[in-house]
């Protein structure tokens, strides 16, 4: 271990400071959504997940190795049981500055107070549409009018910079995107759209097909608002925008059209206990063999961590004309 002194850091090979750490809690979700999942899926069988003491005990880590922000995903992370108490144990982590939340807006309505108490800073939540039978036949399973009750119920808890995250895809959904940015103005909350990226097989669509670039939605938002460049930043991928006359910021993460890697500040941990150190690559560790091997041995889990570094790669290679190179789908990995 580091015993110069100093609070280690996690410092990749190109220099990248790592302190930002997204951790699924579960690969499990109610929705199926078609650029996420396969209609029909596998889900891991209880042993091969990371138990609940054991996530924070790797979140706990991670925060002494200066990880500053931890974002909870899935899966949908509110369907694994006693993932409020997860929550309120990780909010208190010393050194933490931000634990904020990704969810698919299903359990919000019954959950968004007591998450607040938990100590969760931010939530995003997913929607593509405003329409009930598209979000049936993107979702697959979901219900639209729950998953907007869901946004209320976080606002009414008080959430501030609420955003939604919307997945765009060419004659699904793009005829949306102004009328979901007026949503996001009514409500006073933020927006993000995202580039669809090849994770795992999809047997609805295809990806190449559906591309819609970043570019295209902003200039179909143009004849409707002036969005006017910002530079604030949330530590992740999204390029902001405020849009004029509103508390709103609309957001792009455009993974194919703006490369955003040489800024990537963040690692991922799998609820099977791997870390990855990209979301579009391979490159992982065992981190679970680490803390099952050792139990309660902090420094050579720490150690583990810091050497991962160094296996992280320079950037994603997505290729949405060819067949995904990466397996695993969005829904292992939370995004
Ligand atoms: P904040 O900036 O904190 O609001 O969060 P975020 O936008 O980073 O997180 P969120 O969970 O809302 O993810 C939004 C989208 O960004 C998802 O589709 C993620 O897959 C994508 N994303 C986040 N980080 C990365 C990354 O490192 N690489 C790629 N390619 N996509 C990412
Ligand atoms: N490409 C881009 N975004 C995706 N998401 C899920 N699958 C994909 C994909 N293949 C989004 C979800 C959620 C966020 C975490 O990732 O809509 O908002
Ligand atoms: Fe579930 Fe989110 Fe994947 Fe949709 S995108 S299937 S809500 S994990």
């Amino acid at each position: 271990m580091d015993n110069s002194g100093k609070s280690p850091q996690l410092i990749d090979r190109f220099g990248r400071k790592v302190d930002y750490l997204r951790i699924s809690i579960t690969d499990r979700c109610d929705f199926r959504c078609v650029y996420c999942m396969s209609e029909e899926m596998t889900f891991l069988p209880r042993e091969q997940v990371l138990s609940l003491e054991e996530i924070y005990t790797l979140a706990k880590a991670f925060a002494e190795l200066g990880v500053k922000k931890i974002r909870i995903t899935g899966g949908e992370p509110l369907v694994r049981r006693g993932a409020l108490e997860l929550l309120e144990n990780i909010g208190q982590i010393e050194n933490l500055n931000e634990l904020v939340l990704t969810t698919n807006g299903s359990q919000l309505e019954h959950m968004a107070l007591a998450l607040k108490k938990a100590g969760i800073k931010r939530i995003n939540i997913s929607l593509d549409t405003l329409d009930a039978d598209k979000f049936k036949a993107i979702t697959r399973t979901g219900n639209l009018q729950q998953v907007l009750r869901g946004i209320d119920a976080a606002n009414d808890a008080g959430f501030e910079r609420i955003k939604i995250n919307a997945v765009i895809l060419k004659d699904k959904n793009h005829q949306e995107v102004v009328d979901l940015v007026q949503f996001a103005v009514d409500k006073a909350i933020d927006i993000s759209f995202i580039e669809e990226m090849p994770l795992g097989m999809v047997s609805q669509h295809d990806r190449s097909a559906a591309y819609y670039s970043s570019d295209c939605i902003k200039a179909d938002l143009a004849s409707h608002f002036s969005l006017l460049a910002s530079t604030e930043k949330t530590g992740g991928p999204s390029v902001y925008y405020k849009v004029q006359g509103s508390q709103t910021r609309v957001g792009f993460i455009s993974p194919h059209s703006a490369n955003f890697c040489s800024s990537c500040n963040r690692v991922r941990l799998t609820v099977e206990g791997r870390l990855l150190l990209c979301l579009g690559n391979e490159h992982s560790v065992d981190l679970k063999q680490v803390i099952r091997a050792n139990p309660g041995d902090m420094d050579i889990l720490k150690q583990t961590i810091v050497d991962a570094m160094q296996i992280k790669p320079e950037k994603h290679e997505f290729n949405i004309h060819e067949q995904p190179v990466i397996l695993r789908h969005m829904s292992v990995t939370g995004g």
